[in-house]
């Protein structure tokens, strides 16, 4: 039994399987796995300097000649990035107070600065893309503007752009993109949505509910994301529409993952209700793996800083966590299918359970429908 769909034909992949180009936890060696299996493998691009992204394509060219693709964050708030000085000093003031509990905790200086502006990689990053012409662009978190596409097309890389309603996936279709990923509210990581909503609900609508409604509106190959972690969650969005599945929770705790190995330990020991949106780790609406960081951050109701700079602001925490392997204040972002996963693969048996899992479901099917 063969799981060709029109999304193997369309990127010239064995299986309709997609890791995701998850920020700080793709890399190369996942995603040479990956394709190795049959999937599709996504490097992240997000926050890469353009010169190490140069670096990471090139890097996997040299391991694997199969398609994979590059992701990349297309959020306003990231272009440019959104001036610190613009912050009000009360709103300031109040999210370092904040942040300086935690400081004090894991022992390291408090501050009430204002956190110095990111610097501005996006434009730079797509240009790398777009010479460097990897099979397949993924974008997320904002639109992609005219003549992006075209440029893409052109160079012979295919789009991938993820929404997470109905209404971006009409837009994203009509500005030209080969296929959509519609990601359900289950998924970990941030809402894929440009701007902030002042609440994440219109974002997380689940994904049975969404999938079929996307795949109603759009006439190119809809991949399903979130909650999915196994083959019966394969079956389960083939059946509902989808031409093919994006995982992100399960490709964390995989040996390739460069997700620390504290979080690789959380995710393992995890159940699906350990997870919550937040905006307090990022400034914008995420999936995470709740702790004291976010459980704290939304008891006190101290203020949030605008998008990416409450992540710039954090960072200083963030990474005294990790150093003191305290997993209370680092960042963990993962989604409800964290339930699902209880070990430490490599990617590709990640790729080939699934899809011996799949065949299994599918021949037990009529087992299970029972005609009176
Ligand atoms: C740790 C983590 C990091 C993520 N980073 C990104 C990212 O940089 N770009 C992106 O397009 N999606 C990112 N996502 C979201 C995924 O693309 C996808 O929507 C989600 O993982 C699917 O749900 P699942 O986690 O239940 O598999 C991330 C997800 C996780 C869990």
């Amino acid at each position: 039994m063969t799981f060709r769909t029109t999304l193997c034909d369309l990127l010239d992949i064995e299986y309709p399987i997609v890791q995701s180009g998850m920020g700080a936890i793709a890399g190369p060696d996942l995603v040479v796995e990956v394709c190795r299996a049959g999937g599709l493998g996504i490097l992240a691009g997000l926050n890469v300097p353009p010169d190490d992204l140069r670096r990471m394509i090139h890097r996997t060219r040299e391991l694997t000649n199969r398609p994979f693709g590059v992701n990349l964050w297309l959020h306003r708030a990231l272009r440019p990035p959104i001036d610190p000085d613009a912050i009000r000093e009360e709103t300031l003031r109040g999210a370092q107070e904040m942040l300086n509990r935690f400081r004090q905790r894991l022992g390291i200086p408090t501050t009430i600065a204002r956190p110095a502006r990111a610097p501005d990689l996006v434009d730079a990053a797509i240009k790398v893309v777009l010479d460097e012409r990897p099979p397949v662009f993924s974008a997320a978190l904002g639109w992609l503007e005219p003549g992006l596409v075209d440029d893409c097309h052109r160079r012979g890389i295919k789009v991938m752009a993820m929404v997470s309603t109905v209404e971006d996936a009409r837009t994203a279709a009509a500005g030209g993109a080969d296929v959509i990923v519609a990601q359900g509210g289950e998924a970990g990581g941030h809402r894929s949505i440009d701007g902030k909503p002042a609440s994440p609900d219109a974002t997380t609508v689940g994904i049975m509910a969404l999938l079929p409604q996307v795949v109603d509106a759009v006439r190119v190959p809809v991949v399903a994301a979130g909650g999915i972690a196994d083959g019966r969650g394969l079956v389960a969005a083939l059946a509902l529409g989808a031409s093919g599945v994006l995982l992100g929770t399960r490709f964390v705790a995989t040996r390739e993952s460069m997700a620390p190995e504290l979080y690789k330990k959380r995710v393992l020991e995890s159940e699906s209700g350990a997870t919550t949106v937040t905006d307090a780790l990022s400034g914008l609406w995420a999936r995470a793996l709740a702790n004291r960081f976010t459980r704290e951050y939304a008891e006190s109701g101290a203020p949030v800083l605008p998008p990416l700079i409450q992540r710039s602001a954090a960072n200083d925490v963030y990474m005294a966590a990790l150093k003191q392997g305290d997993a209370e204040y680092y960042p963990m972002m993962a989604g409800q299918s964290v339930g699902l996963v209880r070990d430490l693969p490599g990617a590709g048996e990640v790729v080939e359970t699934i899809i011996r899992e799949a065949r299994a479901v599918l021949s037990a099917l009529p087992e299970r429908i029972r005609q009176t």
